[in-house]
């Protein structure tokens, strides 16, 4: 058994790569895991997944833009120890281009799924954690938000509402036994770039350890956040980035 026996982790976004990883690595620890999708199909393969390991896990099918959706699935789950606001990039991908190139008219797919995302997802599970006294809240950001970067403008941007809430909670509710940090990614390998082309090879240049990111890296943060050996850290944006940038 694992130390989140006896709790329950809902991961958004967890049909397919971080989140999945994420929902099974939390499974296997003890958890009993909602892996939350906006795409059915996606999030009952995962629970499949776990179930077959012999860990427990149940389909929490919801759009998070949507607060309704989200209320009624959430409910459904039951009490929720554990959120990871996972689910962050739309199903139409990003397009990298020069932000005054960008149609205004996609702004509000990355601004519905980053802001209102992790907004409607805290705001349903926050108070049950605050009334029994023990809870962690992640949002899973990107390096994008935290230093810049080019061609992703608008991305990067609605990438930076999560770890702002997730500071601002932290000082409401560390005195009720809540904790809330957010990840910042570097690019990982399942971002359609392939390891051995030049323009990975380009940007891993970058990298202090030369490699893109892995589902693995990520679930392991999380489970060290969700676990009581990180019970005294909260409000930080901790970055997971292969030392892409170094402060
Ligand atoms: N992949 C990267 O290189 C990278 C880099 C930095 C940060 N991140 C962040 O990591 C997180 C996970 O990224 P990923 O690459 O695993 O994403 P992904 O696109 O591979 O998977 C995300 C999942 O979220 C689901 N989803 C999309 N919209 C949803 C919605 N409205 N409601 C519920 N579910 C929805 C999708 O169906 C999909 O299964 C995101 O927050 C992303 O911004 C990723």
């Amino acid at each position: 058994m694992g130390d989140l026996s006896g709790r329950t982790a809902l991961i958004t976004g967890a049909g397919q790569n971080i989140g999945a990883e994420t929902a099974r690595v939390l499974a296997a620890r003890g958890a009993t895991v909602g892996v939350n999708d906006v795409l059915a199909d996606r999030a009952e393969r995962v629970v499949e997944e776990i179930r077959a390991a012999g860990g427990e896990a149940e389909p929490v099918v919801a759009d998070v833009t949507d607060l309704a959706a989200v209320t009624e699935a959430f409910g459904l789950f039951g009490p929720v120890d554990v959120l990871v606001n996972n689910a962050g990039i739309p199903l139409t991908g990003i397009s990298m281009q020069k932000f005054v190139d960008e149609d205004p008219a996609g702004w509000k797919a990355f601004v519905d799924l980053n802001v209102y995302g992790p907004l409607n997802c805290t705001y349903v599970a926050l108070p049950g954690m605050v009334e029994r006294g023990w809870g962690r809240v992640i949002t899973i950001s990107s390096e994008s938000a935290r230093v810049g970067d080019k061609l992703i403008a608008t991305y990067a941007a609605s990438k930076g509402a999560g770890p702002a809430l997730m500071r601002s909670l932290a000082k409401e509710v560390g005195r009720s036994g809540v904790t809330c940090n957010s990840l910042s990614l570097a690019t990982q390998n399942n971002a359609g770039m392939d390891e051995a082309s030049d323009m990975a090879l380009k940007q891993l240049r970058a990298y202090a350890v030369p490699r893109l990111g892995r589902a693995g890296d990520v679930a392991a943060a999380v489970a060290w956040l969700v676990s009581e050996d990180a019970s005294w850290v909260t409000g930080q944006t901790i970055p997971v980035n292969g030392g892409y940038a170094t402060s």
